[in-house]
């Protein structure tokens, strides 16, 4: 009986170990090499040159450094904790660059992360915005300042099954994505967005999972302007989706105190209304006159402010 319980010990005890490690081909010459502790971690990763390469006198550096232990077309490699690096191959000591293969580490689970700052709780590390409902959004994250040398190596977006095209920002800090499938149908999927970062060895993944509608956000009310300082008008953004009619906006209107700004939460008036005027009736003289525009069907986030500051001389928009 005893025998029996040591052998099952001995058998969990061997077996949680090497499933805890996992080798995989992210893309072309970059592998991730999956851990569940970056401390204390090692673990050897076969790498191949080239296939045909294998009779040849293959040489291989580490970040550019001689690496006298490895050599031929098939090696393994020691990574000790977050060790990873470009392994390039040469034919001799001194020879042509022949192929290389990146190795970086992720952590798993990946709930530890340090690359990105979480914009908040509700958001995540990304945050995410359209214009209308074409299908064209666009997404934003920011580095943290320890890991600003951090370069995006890989970002994917699908919605069920089907690839949605994205393109990254010069800067590497968002995507522009385009969901050619989208416009006019009813959206019963979500869309994932993952970013693979990575700062030199250490590799994270970031996905953000969201509906069109939950992040469709109009741009800023154009034209606001008031011949009298009472009556407001301003039209649709160029942006919006049309006909008018079926994608509807409603607008928030509120007035607040001279010298305050319209996140204020001090406010005179405050209406939700569906016409594109507004007429303000209260006694002061000297107010400052706020609008901002949501989808009336999704009640989802506000275009930015639009203002008016009226005085008793002017009105300035
Ligand atoms: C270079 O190495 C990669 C693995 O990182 C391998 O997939 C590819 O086939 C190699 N290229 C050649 C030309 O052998
Ligand atoms: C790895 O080294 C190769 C060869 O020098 C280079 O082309 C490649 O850009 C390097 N990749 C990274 C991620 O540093
Ligand atoms: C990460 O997730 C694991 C299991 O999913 C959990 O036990 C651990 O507490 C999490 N760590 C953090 C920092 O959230
Ligand atoms: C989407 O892209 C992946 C590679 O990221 C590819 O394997 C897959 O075939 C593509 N799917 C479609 C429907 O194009």
């Amino acid at each position: 009986m005893r025998t029996l319980f040591l052998v099952v010990l001995y058998t969990g005890l061997c077996c949680s170990g090497s499933n805890q490690e996992s080798i995989d081909t992210l893309m072309n010459n970059v592998l991730v090499l999956r851990v569940s502790d970056g401390e204390g971690s090692i673990v050897y990763v076969p790498l191949t040159c080239g296939e045909a390469y294998e009779n040849q006198p293959v040489f291989w550096k580490k970040n550019g450094e001689v690496q006298p232990a490895l050599q031929g077309n098939q090696v393994k490699v020691l990574v000790e904790e977050m060790d990873g690096g470009n392994y390039t191959c040469y034919l001799g000591p001194e020879g042509e660059y022949l192929n290389h293969t990146v190795i970086l580490i992720q952590l798993e689970p990946d709930n530890r992360t340090v690359i990105l700052e979480e914009k908040s709780p509700e958001e995540g590390h990304i945050h995410c915005a359209a214009p209308n409902y074409k299908g064209s959004f666009h997404c934003a994250w920011t580095k943290t300042s320890s890991r600003s040398n951090a370069a995006v190596l890989l970002v994917k977006a699908e919605r069920h099954l089907e690839n949605i095209s994205c393109e990254l920002n010069a800067d590497g800090s968002g995507v522009y994505c385009q969901d050619a499938s989208c416009p006019y149908k009813e959206e019963q999927h979500r869309i994932f967005l993952t970013i693979y970062i990575h700062s030199n060895a250490r590799l994270e993944a970031y996905t953000k999972a969201f509906y069109l509608r939950e992040i469709v956000r109009p741009a800023k009310l154009p034209n606001l302007h008031s011949s009298d300082g009472k009556a407001f008008s301003w039209d649709y953004p160029d942006s919006w989706e049309k006909p008018c009619t079926f994608f509807g906006l409603q607008y928030q209107v509120k007035v607040v105190h001279s010298g305050h700004s319209c996140h204020s939460e001090q406010h005179i008036v405050m209406d939700t209304i569906v016409e594109k005027t507004f007429v303000v009736n209260v006694k002061a003289r000297k107010y400052v006159f706020c609008v901002r525009a949501q989808d009336k069907h999704t009640s989802g986030p506000f275009s930015p402010w639009s203002h008016c500051i009226v005085t008793k001389q002017q009105v300035e928009c």
